[in-house]
């Protein structure tokens, strides 16, 4: 007989904050977690599009819903997001926003490569420093950072975006490692491809192994509490344990280089 998981918010606490949640696979959490039961703080530039979908998942799912317009790149975001969490039991934090442009790095301004570093380093590292005392002091709570394949090697023309996902890969493992024992579930998503709206600006067709948002939302919603880190798909599973192990680190980047040469 399978084992009855207990409801997210027993499990974790009621409330759950996406950082970028307006579209693609943060939208499709909102929808996952909003499926589960959680209230929702939505946190992202665009409020129209939070509000379009905190009106759709609060007439859908019932759940109370909260939307936050601020930019994560702001050194200073964590600080909007502690006020207008106030009195809310956060026990699920899910970041998910990221910046990745594409092109070879001595072409790239430094400005825009350093913008990468706010959103993507400093960003999940604010907010899970941020969020996870609250849930450490309750003994409960979950953390999902979003990674990627990108991140298991070096991936030319996305070579600052890539170390950034190595980062957050490192981070999640790390706290996933410090915070089990206190009862705090970390999970890291190294995703493949997904159709969201910046991928399919980004990329003429399909990679092999491409998901639905909704897939790898679900796919990482039911790898938190079972390991550190889950790779959603079974072609990325594959790829990750090629590319990222068993094949000479030349040949992985030289990889990386052919899959992304189309990406503009
Ligand atoms: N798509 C893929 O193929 C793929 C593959 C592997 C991993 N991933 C990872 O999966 C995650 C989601 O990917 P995605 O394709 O859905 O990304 P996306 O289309 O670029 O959008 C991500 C969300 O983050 C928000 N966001 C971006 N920058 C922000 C900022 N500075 N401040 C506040 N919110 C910000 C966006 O909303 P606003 O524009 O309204 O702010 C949007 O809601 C990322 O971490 C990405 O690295 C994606």
């Amino acid at each position: 007989m399978p084992a009855v998981q207990t409801p997210f918010p027993k499990r974790y606490g009621p409330w759950a904050v996406i950082a970028g949640a307006s579209e693609g696979l943060g939208a499709a959490f909102a929808e996952a977690l909003a499926m589960r039961g959680q209230n929702l703080v939505l946190v992202a530039r665009r409020p129209a599009l939070l509000d379009a979908l905190a009106a759709k998942l609060r007439a859908e799912r019932g759940v109370d819903i909260k939307t936050v317009a601020c930019d994560l790149a702001e050194p200073s975001f964590m600080e909007v997001i502690l006020r207008e969490t106030a009195g809310l039991e956060v026990g699920v934090a899910v970041y998910n926003a990221a910046y990745a442009p594409v092109g070879p790095l001595l072409d790239r301004p430094l400005d825009e490569l350093l913008r990468v570093i706010d959103v993507n380093v400093r960003g999940p590292l604010s907010f899970a420093h941020g969020l996870a005392p609250g849930m450490v002091a309750r003994g409960r709570g979950g953390v999902v950072l979003m990674s990627s394949l990108a991140g298991f090697q070096g991936s030319p023309r996305i070579a600052t975006y890539a170390a950034s996902k190595a980062f957050i890969r490192v981070l999640g493992e790390s706290l996933w490692g410090e915070l089990r024992p206190k009862g705090v579930d970390v999970v890291v998503s190294c995703a493949g491809a997904i159709r969201t709206p910046g991928y399919q600006q980004s990329a003429k067709k399909d990679a092999p192994g491409t998901l639905d948002a909704d897939r790898v939302a679900e796919q990482t919603l039911a790898a938190l509490g079972h390991g550190p880190l889950i790779v959603p798909g079974v072609v990325n599973k594959l790829a990750s344990v090629l590319v990222g192990r068993l094949f000479p680190r030349a040949t992985a980047v030289s990889l990386m280089k052919a899959a992304t040469k189309n990406l503009t």
